[in-house]
Formats: structure tokens, C-alpha cells, sequence
């Protein structure tokens, strides 16, 4: 996850030290969203006007905060603060990196060529990006960073140089770019060849255009222009036809853009997209992009949400906005809206807290985890960051996985199904302990490490110790540029977006799902195990609808937390692949409400633990339909007997179990070895409730930090 912000003032004179300013503080607004690295690009001192092809846009990106940034604008000497600019178009970009470690060559904006002719910023991935990039090599398009959203600009450019001579609009340009790119994006770009303009398009990743305008707006809604000669329903037959991994001739999207070109020539030439009707302004009228209110509310309270490719273009001071073609129940209008909301209220969205933020945004994380690695139809997997050790990773002799806290419970949770797919040794080890133990590691070991933050000095060391043996290591973080992503031999972007609230939840589900895919790519070759296979590739696709019937389970949740916030402690329960699941919800319980709590393995019960079992203690238990099912139930038998009245998290259609509850949360049923992924949340949601009800700040628990870098 990424932030854009851009600002455009027409006809309101601004010095070039206020577009600094709120450049740099639309940023620190979206900072929550990314802070590896961060830039800008606005006019040259002296260029604001000039029309001429060749001027210039400058650059400025740094590696780390938006503070980092912020310094580098006023350090350097080159540029006059005090500049009047009455018309003038910048953008802005923190990242949160995905491809390639956070420098200043990989922050965004990125550019053309190195006149600047035309500079982007996105937030998403490009999935088809390698494609791309491949070809624009072959026709001499040089690129000098390794993100994907560098074919981006070096696309559009392409376009602009085979334009012939066809007038083609800032925003034709980009709306022949977008047809070639897959994936997830939000765009805003800005040219030297349309000075004062600007094109903002969106597809899966947000954006929204705020205006200020010193007059009445004229309408309420802006209508859709669509483009009346349909060039691009000749690009593809269909969307994202036949575009399988490997499937794809690489020469084909762009040598469609080419057909296109002349097609659009012998065609009728009006360009519908110059030829827009004035909407908003036409003069004094500023606007600001940005991927979320947040950056936008302390300037102005009217915003349009796009929708998934809706181009916005601003000539002039006049906002349009123009589809390719109509579909059906298609709005013929965007909205201005006025949001009532105050600035904190909406960096949390409608949430709490972050941390509950982030629990209902599962069902994107997990999309964003699997995003152009899982081809559903072909079961095929394949994480681009593995494929290639892979060779070296099947001849080892074991794997080991690495983590602390919840990362180490994402481990646990899918070692069964490791073991199952790869027919490998697995261990799992705390990193602290692995390295207490000086564990002996061998050259044909393969080591993994998870960590969200990629920081956590306990796995860092872990790793430097398996590296001085010899073993191939492999990150799994959440943190592209983090010290366990440099440091590995290769690894996997989790791409769960910056978590914030101090106790894990999204990270973890999204490390769940990665581990998975990585058994699967393991065992893509293995004819035993095709139907394995098949039946989990088809729970990772509906994992995000069964993940949203979970979450909707919240009030009911909430109503048990009620009955539950008082208590001192909470014991949780549950064995096989649910185990996880019980050492996870205890983990959460513990930091964030400071409840005693403990996951217990449900077969260590009659070794111990039952002895705190009374009519007082609360106990839940996870009981599936798995094959621990009847020992679930011994272990439930065990529990009642003792007068306990265990709250279950079970199937929802089971009633043998449900007839024994003292409360019970439903789940729908998916694979064995994704269930934990449904089973924690009722459990990540408790836990805050729980720490609401006690009065606990949820996001920052006492003593407790986000990335524990000591030891
Ligand atoms: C618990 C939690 C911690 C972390 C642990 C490892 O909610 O967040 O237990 O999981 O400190 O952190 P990372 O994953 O950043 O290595």
C-alpha cells in the first residue's frame, strides 16, 4: 500500500513554497499507509508556462519518512521558495515497497526518460509488469529502477513517440496506457507536454479528487463522457482474456497498441476526450488527488470517489471526467460530495482503532497476498521471489521456520500442510529459543524467516546464524527494504500493507496464506498430490467471500466479550490445525487487554490443564470438522463434565458440538488447513472487544512496541 496526493492550482497564485508545504503535508497524512521512501515532482523554477515539449520536470525522492523529504526540499539551494506560481500541477508519493528495497531510484514519482517528459505515481501492482517491461527493452526504453510501476511512464512515453500524426490528449494517452497494464492501480500523471494539466485514473486501488473552487460549483454531479469511437474494444476480446502466466505472447499488448493507432487514424478523428464539456471551475479552482479523504479534508469537504477506470482530467482549470464505453449499470455521473467527517475519523475510516481497521480489511489483504501468484483456473502457483531456488529448496533436507509472536503462530499454523504437500522435515522454532539452543543448521537446510516488520532483532539474528552455516534462507515479510529482506538469499512480500495497530492481524493471516503457496508451488509437480492441490487453490478463492461471513459475525462477538470482560483470565483450546488458532487468540487477548491467557493444546488437557477447569473459569474451544474432530469432542466431553461452559468456535452446521455450548460463533466451513485463517478472526475481534470494554487503548498496548528491534 501506497499514498498519492497531487495538487493543482489554476489561477491561484501560490508561491512554490506553499505547493511544497501542501505536498509534503498531504503526504504526512497518508504516511500510515507507506514510509519506506518518498518524492515529488513539480516545474522547474522558470518552466510553469512553458509549452515547449522540452521543458523540464524536477524530481526530488528520498529514502525514509516524509520528514526525510520535507528536509531535502528546503536544503537545496537551487530552487526560489518565494516563485510565484499562478497555475501549477505537482505530485507526491510515499511508498510502501513491493518491488525493489525502498532508495531513491525506486520512490515514486517515476519517470519517462530523463527529460521528465512524463512522471506517474501509482499505488497497487502491476501484475503483467515483466511483460511489459520486456518489450519496451526490446525498443530501446531504458529503465533504471526494479519496480513495476516503471513501465508505466516508459508505456505512455511509447505511445506519445508512435503517435504519428494523430493529435492524441494528455488523458487519450493515458487511457491507451491502462488498457495494457493488469492488476491494481491508482495514477496520477503529470507531463512537460501538457503543462497545467492533469490525469488521475484508478482501477482496484482508491482515489479521489477534492475541489476548492472560489465559485459555486456548477453541478452536483459530473457527468461520464465515453468515448464515441471505441478504439480500445480491439485490444482485448474480453477483460484479462487468456492471460494466464506464460500464456501471453509478449509482443501482443503493445503491438495491439499499435494497431489501434492506425485504426484510430483511418477512423473518425474527433477525439472525444479533448472535446469535453467545462464541469467544474474554469478558473480560480484548485485540486487535490489523494488516495484517501485524509489528505484532502483540511482543504476542502467536496470530493468525487472514482471508480474503477474512470479517467479524471483537468484542462485548464475545468475537471472532466470520461470511460472508455458504457457498461451496463453504469452511473452516468460522479457525485461531488461533501464529507461531514472530522480528519481522525476518517484516517481510521468508520473504525475504532487501527487494529480493528485492519481486521476487517482481511478480505483485501488476503486478495493482495495472492495477486498475480495463483492462476485459479490452471492451479498453478508461483511466487516470483522463489521460483529460482525452487530446485535448490526441493533437494533439501529440511525446512526450518523462523519467527517470534505471532509471526512464529503463523509457522505453527502451517506446518501440517507443509509437511503434507512437500514431504519434508519441518521445524518450527522461536527465534529466540532456536537461538538459545545454538540448533545445529546444515548447508542443505533451508531456513525461512517471517517477520511483518522484517526488523524483529530475534529473527535477524536467527538468520545471520543459519547464513554463517551455510543454509539458504528466505524471508517472509510484510516490509520490501526491511533487514530480513535484504538479507535473505530470496524471499516473499506478504503485500498485506502497513500494519499499524501494535497487535498483528492482518500480517498474520496474509503469512498464513503465503506459507500456503508456497506448499503449493512445491508440490506442483507431484501427481499424488493434484487433488490436494486442486481442493486448496479452490479454498484460497473463496477465502475472501467465507472471511467477510466471518467479520459479519462482529455483534454477536461483541455480546460475548460482554459477558466475558470482567473475568481475569481466558483459556483457549483447540488442536491440529487449529492449535495455531488457540496460541494466536491467546496471544491477542493477552497484549492488547491484559487478561491472563492461554492457548492449550487440546490433547495436553488430561495432562494438566484440566485442572483449572471449573464452572468459573471461561474457556473457549475451536472444534471443526477436521480429522481431530472426535478427539475435539473428548477433549469437550472432558470440559463439560467438569461443570466448564465452553464458548465454541465450530462449523455452522454442526449440531453435536453446538448442543454442548455454553455460546457458540459459526463459521463456515473451507479446507482443513485454511480453516485457521477463519478461526483466529472471531478471536482477533474478541480481543478488541475485550480491550475496549476494560478501557485499553487497543493500537499501542502497554510496554509493548511494533518492531521489537533488541534483542
Ligand atoms: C503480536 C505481535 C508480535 C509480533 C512479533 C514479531 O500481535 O505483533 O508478537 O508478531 O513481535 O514481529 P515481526 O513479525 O515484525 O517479526
Amino acid at each position: 500500500m501506497c499514498g498519492i496526493f497531487a495538487y493543482l492550482n489554476y489561477q491561484v497564485p501560490r508561491t512554490r513554497k506553499e505547493v511544497f508545504d501542501t505536498l509534503v503535508k498531504g503526504l504526512q497524512r497518508l504516511e500510515y499507509r507507506g514510509y519506506d521512501s518518498a518524492g515529488i515532482a513539480v516545474d522547474s523554477p522558470g518552466k510553469t508556462t512553458n509549452k515547449d515539449a522540452n521543458s523540464n520536470i524536477c524530481l526530488i525522492k528520498k529514502k525514509g519518512k516524509v520528514k526525510a523529504l520535507d528536509e531535502a526540499l528546503y536544503n537545496g539551494d537551487s530552487m526560489d521558495l518565494q516563485e510565484e506560481l499562478e497555475t501549477h500541477f505537482g505530485i507526491a508519493h510515499t511508498r510502501w515497497a513491493t518491488h525493489g528495497e525502498p532508495s531513491p531510484i525506486n520512490s515514486h514519482p517515476h519517470r519517462s526518460d530523463k527529460n521528465n517528459e512524463f512522471v506517474v505515481i501509482h499505488n497497487g501492482i502491476i501484475t503483467n509488469y515483466k511483460e511489459l517491461k520486456k518489450y519496451l527493452n526490446s525498443k530501446g526504453y531504458k529503465f533504471e529502477s526494479e519496480t513495476d510501476t516503471e513501465v508505466i511512464p516508459k508505456l505512455i512515453k511509447y505511445v506519445y513517440d508512435n503517435r504519428e500524426k494523430e493529435h492524441l490528449s494528455f488523458s487519450t494517452l493515458v487511457e491507451r496506457v491502462i488498457q495494457q497494464l493488469e492488476g491494481a492501480f491508482a495514477l496520477v500523471f503529470k507531463s512537460s507536454h501538457f503543462p497545467g494539466e492533469a490525469v488521475a485514473t484508478r482501477r482496484g486501488s482508491p482515489l479521489l479528487i477534492g475541489v476548492r473552487s472560489q465559485f459555486e460549483l456548477p453541478s452536483e454531479h459530473i457527468p461520464i463522457q465515453y468515448n464515441s469511437a471505441p478504439y480500445f474494444s480491439v485490444l482485448h476480446d474480453g477483460p484479462k482474456a487468456s492471460r494466464g502466466p506464460g500464456t501471453l505472447s509478449e509482443l501482443e499488448p503493445i503491438a495491439r497498441i499499435q494497431e489501434g493507432v492506425q485504426e484510430r487514424n483511418s477512423r473518425n478523428k474527433t477525439d472525444s476526450v479533448v472535446e469535453q464539456q467545462e464541469v467544474v471551475g474554469g478558473k480560480a479552482v484548485e485540486y487535490y488527488f489523494a488516495s484517501d479523504a485524509s489528505a484532502i479534508i483540511e482543504h476542502t469537504n467536496k470530493v468525487i470517489y472514482l471508480e474503477d477506470d474512470d479517467i479524471a482530467a483537468v484542462i485548464k482549470g475545468n475537471l472532466s471526467l470520461h470511460r472508455m464505453n458504457r457498461q451496463t449499470g453504469d452511473s452516468p455521473s460522479r457525485a461531488i460530495q461533501t464529507l461531514q467527517m472530522e480528519l481522525q475519523q476518517i484516517m481510521k475510516g468508520n473504525f475504532e482503532a487501527f487494529m480493528q481497521k485492519e481486521i476487517f480489511e482481511q478480505p483485501e489483504s488476503v486478495v493482495n497476498t495472492m495477486r498475480g501468484r495463483i492462476s485459479f483456473d490452471g492451479s498453478k502457483v508461483i511466487l516470483g521471489g522463489l521460483k529460482d531456488h525452487l530446485k535448490e529448496i526441493k533437494r533439501c533436507r529440511r525446512l526450518i521456520m523462523i519467527g517470534c509472536g505471532t509471526s512464529f503462530h503463523a509457522a505453527v499454523a502451517t506446518r501440517q500442510i507443509l509437511e503434507e504437500l512437500t514431504e519434508l522435515p519441518v521445524m518450527v522454532e522461536l527465534a529466540s529459543d532456536f537461538l538459545d539452543r545454538y540448533t545445529p543448521v546444515f548447508r542443505d537446510d533451508v531456513c525461512f524467516f517471517i517477520s511483518q516488520s522484517g526488523e524483529t532483532a530475534d529473527t535477524l539474528m536467527a538468520l545471520r546464524y543459519c547464513k554463517d552455516r551455510g543454509a539458504l534462507t528466505v524471508g517472509i515479510t510484510n516490509t520490501v527494504g526491511s533487514s530480513i529482506s535484504r538479507e535473505t538469499d530470496c524471499g516473499v512480500h506478504i503485500n498485506a500493507g502497513p500494519e499499524i495497530g501494535v497487535a498483528s492481524t492482518k500480517a498474520y493471516t496474509s503469512q498464513f496464506v503465503a506459507i500456503i503457496m508456497f506448499g503449493l508451488m512445491m508440490s506442483e509437480d507431484r501427481i499424488s498430490m493434484q487433488k490436494r492441490r486442486e481442493e486448496i487453490i479452490i479454498g484460497l478463492k473463496d477465502l475472501p467471500d467465507m472471511i467477510k461471513k466471518v467479520l459479519e459475525l462482529d455483534g454477536k462477538i461483541k455480546g460475548i466479550a460482554q459477558e466475558l470482560y470482567q473475568q481475569k483470565s481466558l483459556l483457549v483450546m483447540g488442536r491440529g490445525f487449529n492449535y495455531a488458532t488457540c496460541l494466536e487468540g491467546a496471544l491477542k487477548i493477552k497484549e492488547i487487554t491484559y487478561m491472563h491467557s492461554e492457548g492449550i493444546l487440546a490433547g495436553e488437557l488430561k495432562h494438566g490443564p484440566l485442572a483449572l477447569i471449573d464452572k468459573d473459569m471461561p474457556v473457549i474451544m475451536v472444534i471443526m470438522r477436521d480429522a481431530c474432530y472426535t478427539k475435539c469432542q473428548n477433549a469437550l466431553q472432558q470440559v463439560t463434565a467438569r461443570q466448564g461452559r465452553p464458548i465454541l468456535i465450530c462449523s455452522e452446521d454442526d449440531p453435536e458440538t453446538i448442543k454442548y455450548a455454553y455460546q457458540t460463533i459459526g463459521l463456515p466451513h473451507t479446507v482443513d488447513c485454511l480453516q485457521g485463517v477463519l478461526s483466529v478472526i472471531p478471536l482477533q475481534l474478541m480481543s478488541f472487544h475485550l480491550a475496549v470494554l476494560r478501557g485499553f487503548d487497543v493500537d499501542c498496548p502497554r510496554n509493548l512496541a511494533k518492531s521489537v528491534t533488541v534483542e
